[in-house]
């Protein structure tokens, strides 16, 4: 479906949790946050339904997120019948990564095509100040293990944000050339409560441009403007929501894990498809793509997104 400013919407990020094993200190409180009873989440049933339902829309991209999709108990029941939905071409996860010695491999016989990790920082301290978890192993395993799986084009999602981890820009880029993997720096966004960050954090992805003297512009991928360093396998990609926003390319639409649609990820336009049928769900999702706004509006710390959620109850 076209919606009013000419944008071919086929890509669905599906959040099927809020719930994660990390505290990523810009997308979650450190309490984590409270689960909520069955009734309030969508079943696996209304899951695929609302794949099918999309799929009759025109998408055929699905992208799986959270929370971190893989505490999910049937995630691969879940991607499975997803990824046989007619109309569905691609079948994708965004995870932290943690879990996926025990389950690149399954993924993969489930029928996903492609996989994106979070990762911050290669700095154990500083993975478990941000993680709130000592994480970084068991993150820097499941890449491995999912390169081991067969998986290709594995990109890793790196959130920049300013006195954390700018001095690390050339070293989480070099994994580059040490892996098949594509790195790509994200601006961080201010969310609903983006924690302890304040505007001092925020940095530019102009900064990994500068950073990255020997790197070479290749072509634009989704999202991500993309470069190459010298003798690299992948690419190193910048996503600049704030400096450089995509909006007027956005072909994407959201439905949370508690089953609401929300047509753009920084506005707080939600539409409740728990309980649909099919029929009623393709009509949601028309209305939800007809009220796509143009574009998410000024963010920055005096102007934080207005979708009063934080990231881990939007799947990013
Ligand atoms: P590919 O399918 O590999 O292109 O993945 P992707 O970039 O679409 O998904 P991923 O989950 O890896 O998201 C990467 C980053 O881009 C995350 O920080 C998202 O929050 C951010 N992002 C994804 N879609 C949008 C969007 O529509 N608007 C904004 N502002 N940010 C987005
Ligand atoms: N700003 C930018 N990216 C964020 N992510 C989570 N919270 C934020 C934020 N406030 C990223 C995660 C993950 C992706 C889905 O979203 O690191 O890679
Ligand atoms: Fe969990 Fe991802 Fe949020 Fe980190 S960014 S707390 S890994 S959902």
């Amino acid at each position: 479906m076209i919606d009013k400013f000419d944008r071919k919407i086929t890509y669905l990020r599906l959040s099927v949790t809020e719930l994660c094993n990390l505290r990523c200190r810009y997308c979650m409180p450190e309490d984590g946050v409270c689960k909520k009873c069955h009734d309030d989440i969508l079943t696996e049933d209304e899951m695929v339904r609302a794949v099918e339902a999309a799929a009759a829309v025109g998408v055929n991209k699905l992208r799986i997120t959270g929370g971190e999709p893989l505490v999910k108990k049937n995630i691969l029941s879940i991607c499975e019948r997803c990824a046989k939905v007619d109309g569905i071409d691609e079948v994708c996860i965004t995870t932290n990564g943690t879990l996926l010695t025990e389950y690149a491999k399954p993924l993969r016989d489930a029928g996903v095509s492609r996989i994106n990790v979070s990762l911050d920082t290669l700095d154990p301290d500083k993975n478990l100040y941000i993680t709130r978890r000592n994480s970084l192993e068991d993150t820097m395993n499941g890449i491995r293990a999912a390169i081991d799986a067969g998986f290709k084009k594995v990109k890793i999602n790196t959130v920049l944000i300013g006195g954390f981890n700018d001095d690390e820009i050339y070293n989480i880029a070099s994994l580059t050339q040490q892996m098949p993997v594509d790195v790509r720096f994200i601006e961080l966004m201010p969310m609903y409560n983006s924690g302890d960050f304040d505007k001092s954090a925020f940095v530019s992805c102009e900064k990994v441009v500068d950073t990255l003297t020997d790197a070479i512009p290749v072509f634009n991928d989704g999202v991500a403007k993309l470069y190459k360093l010298p003798n690299a396998i992948g690419n190193v990609g910048i996503i600049s929501p704030i400096s450089s926003h995509f909006c007027n390319e956005c072909n994407r639409i959201r439905i949370t894990a508690d089953g609401k649609i929300k047509p753009c990820l920084h506005s707080d336009t939600e539409i409740s498809i728990k309980g649909l049928n099919k029929d009623e769900m393709i009509s949601a999702i028309k209305k939800a793509i007809s009220e796509k706004p143009q574009w998410h509006g000024d963010l920055s710390y005096d102007e934080r997104s207005k979708a009063n959620r934080n990231m881990n109850q939007i799947g990013g």
